[in-house]
């Protein structure tokens, strides 16, 4: 089965949309080659649109950091995913670490955002992983399974192969403390397992990225992992020239 590599930038809280021009003029040029590997940028909501402009006819996909899970409603300050769509955005990032963190993001509600993102032609990149305290206590595993298999529960089995799955160690993140390749592989092998357990064609289509602290230094050893088919990268994504590098490493 082979998985077309899939390298994303979070900018996270990043870029007024001067900034995100500037940015975007950089990039084109460096990875209009990069024949082979899908490459995305997931943006802030007020430079979704500025974005999709600029990249339209480019290798460049532009995402989205979080959506609603209804279509429409009373719920002041939130963004549909059919709202995104309108817009032409192609993906969304779904239970980032820090929208759990932060802003009380659920299980619960991850499993009706990521089917909502499917059914409005979004490609939804779902985030899990543990803490720190998680890993050390053993509780590693329990933890992912509770995450894959609630958040994906709603997803109808045939669509299953769309989503991707970002596995994000907490304790990687921001945090230049990056997972050692054993550690990586072996989280995303358990995680393909679990997608396995919900239908075997699926896991093995479906594309997994590693994330927490990836640098341009480190990209080239992870992404050459057997169960790691992409990066989904904070702080080196915001300087076109080192991402432009870890997309050149999923090349290789
Ligand atoms: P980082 O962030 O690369 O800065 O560690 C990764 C993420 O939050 O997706």
């Amino acid at each position: 089965m082979t998985r077309t590599p899939f390298v994303a930038g979070n900018w996270k809280m990043f870029k007024t949309v001067g900034e995100a021009e500037m940015f975007i003029s950089g990039l084109l040029p460096r990875v209009s080659s990069s024949e082979g590997v899908d490459v995305a940028i997931c943006v802030p909501f007020t430079d979704l649109q500025a974005m999709v402009d600029s990249t339209r006819g480019s290798r460049v996909q532009v995402f989205a950091q979080n959506m609603h899970e209804a279509a429409t409603g009373a719920f002041t300050g939130e963004v549909s995913a059919p709202m995104l769509a309108d817009l032409d955005v192609h993906g969304v990032v779904l239970g980032h670490s820090e929208r759990r963190q932060y802003f009380n993001e659920t299980d619960r509600a991850l499993a009706e955002k990521v089917p909502a993102a499917l059914e409005a032609g979004l490609v939804p990149i779902l985030c899990v992983g543990e803490t720190e305290a998680e890993r050390e206590e053993g509780a590693m595993e329990r933890k992912l399974r509770h995450q894959v298999q609630e958040d994906l529960e709603n997803v109808p089995v045939e669509r299953l192969h769309e989503v991707v799955i970002a596995y994000e160690p907490i304790w990687a993140i921001g945090t230049g403390k990056v997972a050692t390749p054993e550690q990586a592989q072996e989280a995303c092998a358990f995680v393909r397992a679990l997608v396995a357990g919900i239908d075997a064609d699926a896991a093995g289509a479906i594309r997994i990225q590693y994330g927490g602290s990836v640098k341009a230094d480190n990209a080239a050893e992870l992404l050459a992992l057997p169960d790691i088919d992409g990066a989904l990268v904070g702080g080196a994504s915001l300087e076109p020239a080192s991402f432009a590098a870890i997309v050149e490493a999923a090349r290789a």
